[in-house]
């Protein structure tokens, strides 16, 4: 009720600015990359060292924003540890037929643990026979944590909003300790860079408060993006999965209709939508991909689009007409897509806001969708 909100309208809102703490939580007693971090909580659980050394690829299933932060570690676990990586929708993947690799690491993510589809998803490839699964979840006495032989509890707490925010971010923190500990179990990472990645990982809490601090200037981008319709999300990289969550979230709670797409594809298809009526929103982290981004930035100013631009500290980027910059205070590396989600967050919601919808219960949307 209105006591737990506190200061706050929304629990959408609570839950955005609680993630500095719920990054901490999931980070508490992490004081080395270690399998067991990953060891089994459920019926028939398993030891993670054992697991790690029986798989050679890695099979992620999940639905809606779970599904996003899939996309993300994707990258991380083909860049860091080395393992091929096939990212599934679940509703997808439980009807269609597939090639079963049983040296598969079958990673199920879901705040809830009780998504009909996804549950299917697992069940249908543990009779495929591909039984090392791992349930990323948030709730520990779900389904999805009893069904499968390794866990990893996110520690976001109880969320309510049917837009997942801290979910979410929980969720790559704990990919990114997967990645880290896959790594390790093949002998990619290091006790130096083992313990930057910890550094950098604890680091998080204050990074994100002071994404957190960005607000005021994600109300002013609001109120101009509350006029339109439609808007267009553009990332590359690991921020590609970032923009899609980005055009979900404004989609979910504004109803203003969005896409994203990966900047490079732009010119092959998109780019014939851009006018002054739609507003181009860009994740442009400082990174290799900076530069061709600009290029892609370029294209969309070419014809007239207004370009809304979340760079990193040093990525002299300058606000001009039709240019707005919002520069986040750091570059974070391979933790960036978990910063630079946050502002995308604060516009979807401040969108809301200005457009007057029912936030925390947006229309048509179940916060746990546990029937097909
Ligand atoms: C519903 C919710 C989404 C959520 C998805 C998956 O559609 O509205 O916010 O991302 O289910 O939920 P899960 O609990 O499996 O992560």
């Amino acid at each position: 009720g209105a006591a737990e909100l506190g200061p706050y309208r929304h629990y959408m809102h609570k839950e955005i600015f609680e993630q500095p703490r719920a990054l901490a939580d999931t980070l508490e007693g992490v004081e080395a990359i270690a399998p067991d971090l990953f060891d089994g909580l459920g019926e028939q659980p398993a030891t993670a060292a054992a697991v790690f050394a029986q798989i050679d690829r890695v099979l992620i299933l999940a639905c809606g924003t779970s599904y996003y932060s899939g996309c993300v570690a994707k990258y991380w676990l083909e860049e860091l540890a080395g393992l091929p990586t096939a990212v599934e929708v679940a509703s997808e993947y439980r009807y269609r037929t597939s090639v079963p690799e049983p040296r598969t690491l079958v990673v199920a993510i879901s705040q809830s643990g009780e998504t009909a589809d996804t549950l299917a998803a697992l069940r249908h490839a543990q009779s495929l026979g591909m039984g090392h699964t791992l349930a990323l979840c948030n709730v520990a006495t779900s389904a999805l944590v009893r069904e499968t032989a390794l866990t990893y509890l996110t520690r976001a707490g109880v969320e309510i909003g049917v837009a997942s925010t801290k979910a979410f971010s929980t969720q790559l923190a704990g990919l990114f300790l997967l990645t880290l500990a896959l790594a390790q179990a093949r002998g990619r990472l290091n006790a130096a860079q083992q313990a930057q990645q910890l550094k950098d990982m604890r680091h998080l809490p204050l990074a994100l408060q002071a994404v957190l601090a960005l607000e005021p200037q994600l109300i002013q981008w609001a109120e101009a993006f509350a006029q339109h319709e439609h808007a267009l999300f553009l990332g590359r990289g690991p921020h590609y999965p970032i923009a899609l969550e980005g055009a979900l979230k404004l989609k979910e709670i504004s109803y203003i209709h969005a896409e994203a797409y990966p900047a490079g594809e732009l010119k092959h298809g998109p780019l014939a939508l851009v006018t002054s009526a739609m507003p181009v929103v860009v994740v442009a982290p400082n990174d290799a991909l900076l530069e061709k981004l600009k290029s892609n930035m370029q294209e969309v100013r070419a014809r007239g689009g207004v370009l809304y631009v979340l760079a990193d500290a040093d990525s002299h980027i300058r606000s001009a007409e039709g240019l707005h910059v919002i520069r986040l205070p750091e570059h974070y590396g391979h933790l960036s897509p978990i910063l630079h989600v946050v502002p995308l967050q604060l516009l979807a919601y401040h969108c809301a806001l200005a457009r007057g919808t029912d936030v925390d219960k947006p229309r048509n949307l179940a916060k746990s969708v546990t029937v097909e």
